[in-house]
């Protein structure tokens, strides 16, 4: 009896996102050593559209997401090939459809190195580092700069205070993202006068929680509106997304968040990230596949 059996290629179809169960989504994630939770793609379903690859009876080999923001510009994220099928034109195909749902739309996203060279020969230019920290965070925080400003709550119904700052920081109005995320979330905000000079918000999120978005205009701002929710998180698991360096980065490290990984932040047609000399700068981002 021959010991091997070469078995017929199958063929995968694209189908919506939202028509398969998310436990399926889950697995698909998990097998390529993702922290997604069910809940997490639920969340991410509800803030972006996407495909996946099903086979004939049904098993989802892959996924891609693409996130509005207006019709102008989106992000890109989620993209999942199944190990079994990888390097075999999946990724590209899935990324392809996507291009034909975003149309002109200029395009962000935050490339894993796997992905690098499919999305440079997918005509992405990269823009910069992304450093991801995370671990269990240290019994007590490092010392504080001085605090200028005061650190309040904001609640889901006084979003709008922070659309504006939030805007001038990200580029782009992603209002309606923000809805959606502080629906989980708890959101602080740093007060000068009148004035909101920063917000950060902290959800629950894969392994534990993630700050971000962290919106300031310095380091120092932004240092206490991590500060702010990790000092209730002592020992508990919390991730941090950022593409800052210096004392903000250190400030991370103190609080024993190690950096566990990079990704590159990449576009395609107009550039995405913008130097606001002065302004609100973004911290600390609301996710990889959300910019
Ligand atoms: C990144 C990923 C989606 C690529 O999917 P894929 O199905 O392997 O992609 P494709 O087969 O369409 O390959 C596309 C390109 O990637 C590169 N590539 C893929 N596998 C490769 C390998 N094993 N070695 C070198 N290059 C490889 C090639 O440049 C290929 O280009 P080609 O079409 O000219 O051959 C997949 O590896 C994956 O799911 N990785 C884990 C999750 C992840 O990192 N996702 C990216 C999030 S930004």
């Amino acid at each position: 009896m021959q010991k091997s059996v070469r078995l017929k290629s199958f063929e995968l179809i694209a189908q919506d996102i939202d028509s398969v169960d998310v436990s399926l989504l889950h697995a698909l994630s998990m097998g390529v050593g993702w922290p997604h939770r069910p809940k997490d793609w639920d969340f991410l379903r509800r803030a972006g559209r996407g495909i996946v690859a099903v086979d004939g009876i049904g098993r989802v080999f892959g996924s891609a997401m693409w996130f509005p923001h207006g019709d102008d510009f989106a992000t890109i994220g989620l993209v999942i090939t199944s190990p079994r099928t990888q390097a075999q034109g999946n990724g590209r195909w899935l990324m392809e459809q996507v291009f034909e749902q975003c149309g002109d739309r200029n395009l962000a996203l935050n490339s894993t190195k796997a992905a690098y060279n499919l999305y440079i020969s997918l005509g992405f230019t990269k823009e910069a580092i992304v450093y991801q920290y995370q671990g269990d965070v240290a019994p007590r925080l490092p010392p504080l700069p001085d605090l200028n400003g005061q650190l309040s709550e904001l609640s889901n119904d006084k979003l709008h205070e922070i659309t504006a700052l939030d805007t001038q920081a990200f580029g782009i109005n992603r209002e309606r993202l923000l809805a959606l995320l502080s629906e989980g979330a708890s959101v602080c905000t740093l007060r000068r006068g009148d004035e909101i000079v920063g917000y950060s918000m902290c959800r629950e999120f894969g392994r534990g929680h993630v700050v971000g978005p962290i919106v300031a205009s310095n380091a120092q701002d932004a240092i206490h509106l991590v500060a702010v929710h990790l000092k209730d998180l002592a020992g508990h698991f919390v991730r941090i997304d950022t593409r800052e360096k210096g004392v903000f980065a250190e400030f991370l490290q103190q609080s024993r968040l190690a950096l566990s990984e990079t990704v590159t932040t990449m576009s395609k047609g107009r550039r995405f990230l913008t130097t606001n000399e002065g302004g609100p700068a973004v911290f600390g981002l609301a996710g990889h596949a959300l910019g």
